[in-house]
């Protein structure tokens, strides 16, 4: 009989991807020890954080039919352990990340900026992708052409619309546990959209959006950042308090409409990262006015003055406000931020104000 190989195991075991997930269960980190006895016999132990009580079980089955397939291998013993969810200081479940450690540094990445809104809709994705694109091009003139790098993390898990919106396809490579972001306009990457299908996305819970969040930041290969931005999901769920707890922020930003805002909507999405001790550095306001190309004339369509009232009220200062713009929402679609394909229109102008302030503040 051919005598099997760690190195085949192992191969196998990368071939094997997570349930709902299009990466390898290796590429995870949930195997945490693998033994082979000379008569054939595997033994491999996984760790694996998950509350769903048929995902061990499936794991299980797909270890053991690979493994059980292979020339050489008599017998396969697949044990599991299944991590606990961890407790936040608040008291509330974290998820089921397995073991989330307190905010490490990602290293390389110099600062991380949330960005986040108390409702869905308000152009919080739209303002990421612009801004990323903006805050690249404000390093790029304040080094003097000395190469900047920034990055997206698109953690809103249920709808990633960063892919889209930054004209990003395609599958990430993965090599040596790593996971590399995709690049597009000279931005680095990270989404959900890239690893998992569409209708898979929509079943997920808290805990497993948190253990995707737990691996974008541990497991991608973001090398040197100058800046990273995340787009959050709307509103204040756990995972938004896990989030914040997992990532060493530097600050966040409020995204709102000038809407009859609920300025407690808000309010708790701000007081969910003053409860972590992360600044807020201030409030964009988008959708603010339309504006008449022949004549100027702004018309208010989601009323006045909501921005200020937000930053008001949480006391930070209003950042810019952002017109609607149609060839905003059409960049959106194309994949081309509106920075980009029209840098002298009045959105653009507005972005690259309020990249020039958060980097002054965070200089500061
Ligand atoms: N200033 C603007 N002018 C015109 N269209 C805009 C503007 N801002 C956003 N949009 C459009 O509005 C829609 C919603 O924007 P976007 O997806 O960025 O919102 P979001 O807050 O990220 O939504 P979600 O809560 O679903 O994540 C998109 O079609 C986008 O192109
Ligand atoms: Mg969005």
């Amino acid at each position: 009989m051919t005598a099997i190989n760690l190195e085949t195991i192992r191969e196998t075991l990368k071939s094997i991807p997570y349930p709902g997930y299009t990466r390898d269960i290796v590429s995870f980190g949930l195997v945490r020890d693998i033994h082979v006895s000379a008569d054939g016999k595997v033994e491999v132990l996984l760790e694996i954080a998950t509350r769903q009580e048929h995902i061990p079980a499936e794991i299980q089955a797909r270890v053991e039919t690979a493994l059980s397939n292979l020339p050489g291998v008599s017998a396969v013993d697949v044990r599991i352990s299944v991590a606990p969810a961890p407790q936040t200081p608040q008291g509330k479940t974290q998820g089921d990340g397995g073991g989330i450690p307190p905010p490490t540094p990602l290293d390389g990445v110099k600062h991380i900026i949330a960005v986040a809104s108390g409702k869905g809709g308000v152009g919080k994705s739209t303002f990421v992708a612009n801004l990323a694109c903006a805050i690249r091009q404000q390093l790029a003139a304040r080094s003097e052409g000395a190469s900047a790098s920034v990055a997206i993390m698109d953690c809103d898990i249920f709808g990633p619309s960063i892919p889209i919106m930054m004209g990003a396809r395609g599958r990430p490579q993965v090599s040596e546990d790593k996971i590399h972001p995709l690049q597009s306009h000279g931005i680095k990457i990270m989404s959900m959209g890239f690893l998992v299908d569409e209708d898979t996305a929509v079943i997920w819970r808290g805990p497993m959006v948190m253990k995707a969040i737990q691996q974008f930041s541990q497991q991608v290969e973001w090398g040197e950042v100058d800046v990273m931005l995340i787009d959050l999901p709307p509103g204040t769920g756990d995972a938004q308090i896990s989030l914040t707890q997992t990532l060493p922020l530097d600050g966040a930003l409020i995204v709102t409409t000038p809407q009859a805002v609920s300025v407690q909507v808000v309010r708790r999405g701000a007081d969910l990262f003053e409860k972590v001790h992360v600044p807020i550095l201030g409030v964009a306001e988008n959708m603010s006015f339309l504006e008449n190309p022949q004549t100027g004339e702004r018309q208010y369509l989601f009323g006045k003055d909501g921005g200020v009232r937000v930053a008001d009220a949480l006391g930070v200062p209003l950042l810019g406000q952002i017109p609607i713009e149609e060839t905003l929402r059409i960049g959106g679609d194309q994949g081309i931020p509106q920075v980009i394909s029209n840098p002298n229109s009045c959105s653009a102008n507005e972005f690259r104000m309020i990249a020039s302030k958060i980097l002054d503040s965070l200089e500061k």
